[in-house]
């Protein structure tokens, strides 16, 4: 189908929302909810676009697009609509961009400077004091910048299928809580932080991230996950050397986004004084540092050894499950074919 955006004709597909043929073209409309990989759910109202012969303005993320139609997604009344939003989630906002977290990395931020937000609106109203949570070793939760999106609703139930969080009240007084409005560790919560992620402002901050750099500070390295063999990418946000925070990167397979609490926020074992450097020989009960050449070769006389005196079936061999499959594909094949030994296994068969 044909459908006409700001004044140009643009191809369409049925079941495409008016955002996605949009963005496939290179028209930019707000978002603040939306979310790509979970159905459509409009509730910021921040991408209203104007459809001729529509009343009212239309929700772009979840309106599918119809032969003929004729939309403006940047007219006066779109942005005077959009301008509203903004002034309303800013006027119980805290305003304290200078010492939060996300300063440079958030939505809100973006549109109120983007739409000429400069200042809560003259009536301004109420403003929430919620206590911050920081009662766990890796999300900050502070509920006063909560714009109530309901991405890490929706990506905790729709995607990771936890559901630890949800919302509770009515009104001004909506929340996003866990059971009773308790902590993450009491909840079940398994700490994944896909809610940090898809938080698009400074409501829900990796904790180990505070004061490690500001946004434009910080060079992205994308890189693949140490802990097991699924080979999650993920996203090293690098001050320097050092990591101020990992994300997994969104459209990158196996894991498409998402990632286990390990990846996320495990990777402190990286500064450990205790790493292996290089391969270690023991000599008269004490290890002393070796070359991979003298270590392996050493590994390789030792098997001789074993097969000459006992034969090939007194070695086992048992490959690791961080390994990837061509590694673990290699390590059988080795014993199989080198050694002479069907004695092989995975330590993640069971
Ligand atoms: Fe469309 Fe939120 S992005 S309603």
């Amino acid at each position: 189908m044909k459908i006409t955006l700001d004044g140009t004709v643009y191809e369409a597909e049925p079941g495409q929302t008016i955002l996605e043929v949009a963005r496939a073209n290179g028209i930019n409309i707000p978002t603040l909810c939306y979310m790509p990989g979970l159905p459509p759910f409009g509730a910021c109202r921040i991408c209203l676009v104007e459809v001729e012969r529509s009343p009212a303005l239309v929700a772009a993320c979840t309106a599918p697009v119809m032969e003929g139609m004729n939309i403006k997604t940047n007219s006066k009344r779109v942005i005077d609509a959009r301008r509203f939003v903004v002034q309303l989630l800013v006027s119980c906002h805290p305003l304290d961009c200078m010492t939060c977290e996300k300063t440079g990395d958030c939505t809100l931020q973006d549109l109120a400077y983007e739409l000429g937000v400069t200042n809560p609106r003259e009536d301004e109203g109420d403003r929430h004091k919620y206590p911050i949570d920081s009662s766990n070793p890796f999300i900050i939760r502070d509920y006063n910048k909560c714009i109530l999106c309901q991405r890490c609703v929706r990506v905790c139930d729709e995607i990771q299928g936890i559901v630890a969080i949800k919302n509770i009240n009515r009104g001004f007084d909506t929340k996003i809580a866990t059971a009773y409005d308790g902590t993450l560790q009491d909840s079940n919560c398994v700490f994944c932080g896909q809610c940090v992620q898809a938080c698009p402002v400074g409501a829900l901050v990796p904790k180990k991230a505070v004061g490690k750099g500001r946004h434009w500070e910080l060079q992205k390295v994308r890189t693949t996950c140490p802990y097991c063999g699924v080979g999650c990418q993920l996203n090293l946000h690098m001050k320097g050397d050092q990591i101020a925070y990992v994300s997994a990167v969104e459209d990158g397979s196996p894991n498409k986004g998402r990632l286990c609490v390990k990846g996320r926020f495990g990777y402190d074992f990286i500064y450990s004084e205790d790493r292996l450097k290089t391969p270690l020989i023991k000599e008269n009960g004490a290890f002393r540092e070796a070359s991979w050449d003298e270590a392996l070769d050493l590994v390789a006389s030792k098997f001789k050894q074993i097969i000459s005196e006992s034969g090939p079936d007194a070695i086992a061999g048992v490959s690791c499950a961080r390994s990837i499959n061509e590694d673990s594909y290699q390590m059988q094949k080795l014993f199989r074919a080198v050694i002479g030994t069907n004695n092989i296994d995975h330590c993640a068969r069971t």
